[in-house]
């Protein structure tokens, strides 16, 4: 969370800066700020709220070369402009991205030695603590290696100090940081999409390294401070998958996209072989338990990936909150696969649970999205979903993305341990080619779903229930209302209501039911009952076609095999929660208190 970009260059630095925090809005949007060399003397400039409170505030022509600029998401201290960033002393300015674990105790210290603070952040410790190094180092590398070993936690810093206006400076630690390079000038940025206006090619920043940049050069030295040469990295894509391309929201565009996302993703492992999916997975055959971690919608897909494999391939999968599992007592051994799920690929605790595996000497796997990312790097092994770049903070392309990525672990494991014979595989096979019309046909009905949510939108909780399967695609239904919409929403297994939960339950209160899975329909059917004589408003989401009314809204989802049939259950839903929050004048793309990569424990 937070987003970090610096410019040194021949051009002028504020446009660059504001259209890089401009495209790192997405990791938190509570001020931002920007400080800048004009004369050789500092300027700093910040605004509580979006980019856009800054950006009102500055003169884009003004005659600056050098600058850094952040976007925030509040963890230390509320979210005004005091805590905004940058933070300055004495001759240190700094952005910050992430958390720095001992700063009460480096305080404490720093008070004594007569610093005073303005605000309440971890960062303006860390920048005195640059400033107090300093007075004894003499030297802005030496201070800064000598930093790398203090400061405890998550970190990526973008540096001026004031001693030398002919350069750019960066530290980082666990926290994501690139440099990236052109003929007109050179930057730091927490991820691609800040800088790809300006150019594509760019270095990733390890941990405890030091980068010195000037507008021609760019010195990267490792934790001895001797200088190292690093592999100059070309990003594929282009700034176009970050423009809405006419869509009122990010969100919706990427809900359009997921006929797309789907074909890519399975096209890139799979040529409807099964040779094709032997040479990408084949290195799965060992392993005979797995353990899957994630958070949020990631954690989800990781739940459905659980009842596929468990169902059809018979091996056991325990599935995790990354934030749980990194301080458990974990029961893995040398058969056990550890599968992180992330988006980002820099979700701080699901980094922390890979690199618990890692020590324990588990092998691990990494499902990810965005390329290059830490748990892609770090991962023994890594499976690319083809999402492309997401903007909008509830996740919904990058999520169909990781089941289809289930869908086809499920059939291979499924079929080499023989539980999916060659006429069920043969069907499944052609249900993976049909998937993307059916997406497409879901998605282009998007009035029916519309039309539901314009009758429940008003409601004050919204429950979801179902069973196996559908119970875990309920929760992600339910996180994707409720981060968008601020609708109280739960998911409850279906069976479990009756246990409390139904209490809650009075006149049109909005119960979705999801029952795809046939072996338990029935069984979802009475509890429906139950709510429904209860005065619930039933909106049913099934794959069956009832005889008996006793739904008020029916979402009919097509017929295809139970190992892809999440993927097109989730889609209406995903259309039903935006119109929820559209009706309500929710910042659907930017909910409150949210930021699309949660780099922070
Ligand atoms: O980048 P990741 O997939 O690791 O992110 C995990 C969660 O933070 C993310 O899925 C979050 O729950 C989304 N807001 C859900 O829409």
């Amino acid at each position: 969370m937070c987003g970090i970009i610096g410019y040194i260059g021949k051009e002028k630095c504020i446009p660059k800066i504001i259209s890089g925090l401009e495209a790192l809005e997405y990791r938190g949007y509570d001020s931002a700020g920007i400080a800048y060399i004009k004369n050789n003397k500092v300027i700093i400039k910040k605004e509580k709220g979006k980019i856009i409170n800054l950006k009102n505030n500055l003169n884009f022509d003004e005659e600056t070369y050098l600058g850094i600029g952040h976007t925030r998401w509040a963890t230390h201290g509320e979210a005004n402009k005091v805590n905004a960033h940058p933070h300055n002393i004495g001759k240190w300015t700094i952005v910050h991205n992430g958390i720095i674990e001992n700063y009460a105790e480096l305080k404490l210290e720093l008070l004594d030695k007569g610093y005073t603070f303005k605000s309440n952040t971890d960062t303006e410790v860390a920048c005195a603590k640059l400033d107090d190094l300093y007075k004894d180092e003499k030297d802005i590398l030496k201070t800064l290696k000598k930093a790398t070993t203090i400061f405890k936690g998550s970190y990526a810093f973008g540096i001026i100090c004031s001693d030398d206006s002919s350069n750019l400076y960066a530290i980082r630690n666990t926290s994501p940081l690139i440099i990236a390079t052109s003929d007109e000038g050179n930057f730091i940025a927490s991820d691609v999409p800040a800088i790809l206006n300006y150019t594509n090619k760019y270095i990733l920043l390890d941990d405890c390294e030091i980068a010195k940049i000037s507008n021609n050069s760019i010195n990267i030295y490792n934790s001895s401070l001797e200088e190292i040469k690093k592999d100059i990295l070309t990003f594929e894509g282009s700034m176009e998958v970050a423009a809405k391309n006419g869509y009122e929201h990010f969100m919706l565009k990427e809900i359009n996209e997921q006929d797309k996302v789907f074909k890519d993703t399975i096209n890139f492992y799979f040529d409807g072989t099964i040779d094709s999916l032997k040479n990408n997975f084949s290195f799965l055959d060992k392993y005979k338990k797995i353990d899957i971690v994630a958070c949020g919608s990631a954690y989800h897909t990781g739940l459905i990936g659980k009842y596929l494999i468990e169902n059809y391939a018979n091996i056991p999968v325990n599935v995790e909150v990354a934030s749980e599992y990194r301080y458990k007592k974990c029961f893995y051994d040398k058969d056990t696969l550890v599968i992180l799920v992330s988006q980002s690929g820099e979700t701080a605790d699901t980094l922390a649970a890979l690199r618990k595996a890692k020590d324990d000497n588990i092998d691990t796997l990494a499902i990810v999205n965005v390329i290059g990312s830490s748990i892609a790097r770090e991962a023994d092994k890594v499976i690319y979903i083809k999402a492309g770049c997401e903007i909008a903070v509830a996740t919904t392309k990058a999520y169909t993305a990781q089941l289809a990525i289930f869908s086809l672990i499920t059939t291979y494991l499924g079929f080499i341990n023989k539980i999916i014979d060659e006429y069920e595989l043969t069907n499944l096979l052609d249900d993976f080619k049909k998937m993307p019309k059916e997406i497409k046909k879901i998605i282009d009905d998007y009035k029916k779903y519309f039309d539901i949510a314009d009758k429940i939108f008003k409601n004050k909780q919204i429950f979801f229930i179902g069973r196996g399967i559908d119970y875990a695609i309920s929760m992600e239904a339910s996180l994707k209302l409720k981060e968008i919409s601020y609708i109280n929403s739960v998911a409850y297994q279906a069976g479990e209501l009756k246990h409390g939960t139904i209490s809650l339950i009075e006149k049109n209160t909005p119960v979705i039911a999801i029952a795809t899975d046939k072996k338990l329909y029935e069984k979802t059917v009475s509890n429906i009952k139950e709510v429904k004589s209860r005065g619930a408003n039933v909106i049913l989401v099934s794959n069956q076609l009832p005889d008996d009314k006793f739904y008020d809204d029916l979402i009919l989802i097509p017929q295809i095999h139970p190992i892809l049939v999440s993927i097109l259950t989730i889609i209406p839903l995903q259309l039903l929660a935006y119109k929820v929050a559209k009706n309500n004048n929710c910042d659907i793309d930017k909910p409150r208190n949210l930021a699309k990569s949660v780099t922070v424990e």
